[in-house]
C-alpha cells in the first residue's frame, strides 16, 4: 500500500505549505490553500514509472533511457508542424514542436475548443489525430464542427476522462498530435480527489507529458482559468509543459490575443491577433489596422504609437484624459499601461517640462484593449497627457515613441527602422522618434523628427 504524505498547496500558485493557513505566502491570495496527498517518491519509482514506461515503449519514437553524453545524441530535429494558423505558430515559435505539450490557457468561452477544434480538423487531413473531449459531448462537438463547415471525416474523436485510458487508446491510434480539451475533467485513478482539484490536474499534465515524451506525439492540453477554489488554475502545471499560451478576449469583445507565458521552443513575448466571427476564429494579419479605426476628427489626448510585439511592430493608439480634481488625492488611472510609469512620467513633466499636474485627475487608456508593457511607450503616454491638459489634438498623421528617462532624455528603443517602416505603410507622414532612432533614409513621404530631450519633443508639438 502506498504511503502517503500531506502538502498544501495553493490552488492559484502552485505553491507548498508545511499547514493549511487563511492566505498564501506567495501570491498573497485568501482562501485558496487546499490539502493534497502526495505519493512518496519511493512508491511512485515502485511502481508508476516502471508500470507507465513499460506500458507505452511500444509506441513508433518511443525515447530510450540510456546514458549518453551530449555529443552522442542525434541531432536530427523532427520538422516542427505547422498549425495552418500562421497567428498560433509564431506564438509557438514556428509551429508545432513533436512531443511537446502545450497548455492553451483562457476564461471560459475566450475560444480555446473552437480554435482547437478548427486546427485539429486541418491537421486531420494530413496525418493522424485525436481529439479528446470531456467537456462536451461528441455530438456537440460534432455539431459545432458541422456549423463551422470543417472537414470533418478524418479527425479522431473520443470521448473519455481517465487519463490512462486516453494514453492507451492513443498508444494504439499512434497519433502524431492530440487535444485533451480539457485538464480540468481529466482525472487520474492513483489519486482520490476530484477532478479539477491540484493534485488531479497536476498529475494528470505531468502523466500526459510524460507520454508525450516517451511517444513523441505533441498534445495540447485546454486550461480554464478561474479565481474559484474548486477549478485549479493552469498555474499549478506551468513547470511540467513546455509550452503555456493564453487566449485573452473578453467575451463581448470581437478579438482574441493569443501569448505564451512560457515557451521551451520559442521567444515568449509574440502576439496572436484572431476575431470570433459567426464562422469560428479569423486570424488577423494585420492587426494594426484594427486597433488603429479612428474616425477623421483631431481629438485632444490622443496619439499612435508603434509598439514592438515580440517579431513584427503593432500600431496602437494611447488616449488620455486629464482633468481638474474634486479630490484631495487626485486620481492616476492607467488601463492597459503600468500605473507606477505614468506616475514617474508626471514626475518628469513637472520637473524637466515644467508642467504641474498634482491638481488633475489623470486616466489613460490604450485602445483595443491591448496590454502595453514596453517603456517604449512612455512618449506617447507623455505627449497624450500633455494634448490632454493643454486641450490641443495632436496631428492626425503623426506617430511617436522613444523611452523617457528620469532626467528627461529620449532614449532609443530596439528596431527603429522597423517601427517608421510599419507607420509609413499605415499613411502616417510624421513622427516623433528619439534622435538615435532617426535612420539615415526616412521612409518615403515621411518627416522623421528626432528628439533628445523632452523639452524638445514638447516643442515640437505643442
Ligand atoms: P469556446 O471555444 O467554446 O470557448 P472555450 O472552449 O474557451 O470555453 O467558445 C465559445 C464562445 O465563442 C461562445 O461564447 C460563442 C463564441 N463563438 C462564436 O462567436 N462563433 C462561433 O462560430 C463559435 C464556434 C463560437
Ligand atoms: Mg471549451
Amino acid at each position: 500500500m502506498a504511503k502517503l504524505k500531506t502538502a498544501y498547496v495553493c490552488n492559484d500558485c502552485g505553491s507548498e505549505h508545511s499547514r493549511w493557513q487563511g492566505q498564501c505566502n506567495a501570491c498573497k491570495e485568501w482562501n485558496t490553500i487546499v490539502e493534497m496527498r502526495l505519493e512518496t517518491a519511493k512508491d511512485s519509482k515502485d511502481t508508476q514509472a516502471s508500470v507507465r514506461s513499460e506500458r507505452f515503449s511500444g509506441y513508433a519514437g518511443a525515447t530510450d533511457s540510456s546514458l549518453k553524453t551530449l555529443d552522442q545524441i542525434s541531432l536530427t530535429e523532427q520538422p516542427r508542424i505547422a498549425s495552418g494558423y500562421q497567428e498560433l505558430d509564431r506564438v509557438l515559435g514556428g509551429g508545432i514542436v513533436p512531443g511537446s505539450a502545450i497548455l492553451i490557457g483562457g476564461s471560459p468561452g475566450a475560444g480555446k475548443s473552437t480554435l482547437l477544434l478548427q486546427v485539429m480538423c486541418h491537421l486531420a487531413q494530413t496525418m493522424p489525430t485525436l481529439y479528446v473531449t470531456g467537456e462536451e459531448s461528441l455530438q456537440q462537438v460534432a455539431m459545432r464542427a458541422n456549423r463551422l463547415g470543417l472537414p470533418t471525416d478524418k479527425l479522431k474523436m473520443l470521448s473519455e476522462t481517465s487519463v490512462e485510458a486516453i494514453c492507451e487508446i492513443a498508444n494504439k491510434e499512434q497519433p502524431k498530435i492530440m487535444v485533451i480539451d480539457s485538464i480540468q475533467v481529466v482525472h487520474v485513478s492513483d489519486i482520490q480527489s476530484a477532478p479539477g482539484s491540484v493534485s488531479q490536474v497536476r498529475e494528470s499534465a505531468a502523466f500526459l507529458t510524460r507520454f508525450a515524451k516517451q511517444v513523441g506525439v505533441a498534445i495540447f492540453l485546454v486550461g480554464h482559468v478561474t479565481k474559484d477554489g474548486a477549478l485549479a488554475g493552469p498555474k499549478v502545471l506551468e513547470h511540467c509543459i513546455d509550452c503555456s499560451i493564453m487566449l485573452d478576449g473578453s467575451t463581448d469583445s470581437r478579438f482574441r490575443t493569443m501569448r505564451s507565458h512560457k515557451n521551451r521552443f520559442g521567444a515568449v513575448n509574440e502576439l496572436g491577433v484572431f476575431a470570433m466571427t459567426g464562422k469560428g476564429l479569423k486570424e488577423v494579419r494585420n492587426p494594426s489596422a484594427i486597433f488603429l479605426s479612428r474616425d477623421d476628427e483631431e481629438s485632444a489626448g490622443s496619439v499612435v504609437l508603434v509598439l514592438w510585439e515580440g517579431t513584427r511592430p503593432l500600431l496602437v493608439e494611447i488616449q488620455a484624459l486629464v482633468d481638474y480634481s474634486q479630490m484631495p488625492n487626485p486620481r492616476r488611472i492607467a488601463v492597459g499601461l503600468e500605473q507606477n510609469r505614468m506616475a514617474i512620467l508626471l514626475a518628469v513633466l513637472h520637473r524637466h517640462g515644467g508642467i504641474q499636474m498634482s491638481d488633475q485627475d489623470v486616466f489613460a487608456n490604450v485602445v483595443g484593449g491591448v496590454k502595453v508593457t514596453e517603456t517604449a511607450a512612455d512618449l506617447a503616454l507623455l505627449i497624450a497627457m500633455m494634448s490632454s491638459f493643454k486641450n490641443k489634438p495632436l496631428p492626425h498623421n503623426l506617430v511617436v515613441f522613444g523611452e523617457v528617462g528620469l532626467a528627461g532624455e529620449i532614449r532609443p528603443v530596439p528596431s527603429g527602422q522597423e517601427r517608421l517602416n510599419e507607420a509609413a505603410k499605415h499613411g502616417f507622414t510624421r513622427a516623433i522618434v528619439p534622435m538615435a532612432n532617426v535612420p539615415k533614409v526616412p521612409p518615403a513621404n515621411m518627416e522623421v523628427i528626432g528628439v533628445k530631450k523632452l523639452s524638445q519633443a514638447i516643442e515640437a508639438l505643442f
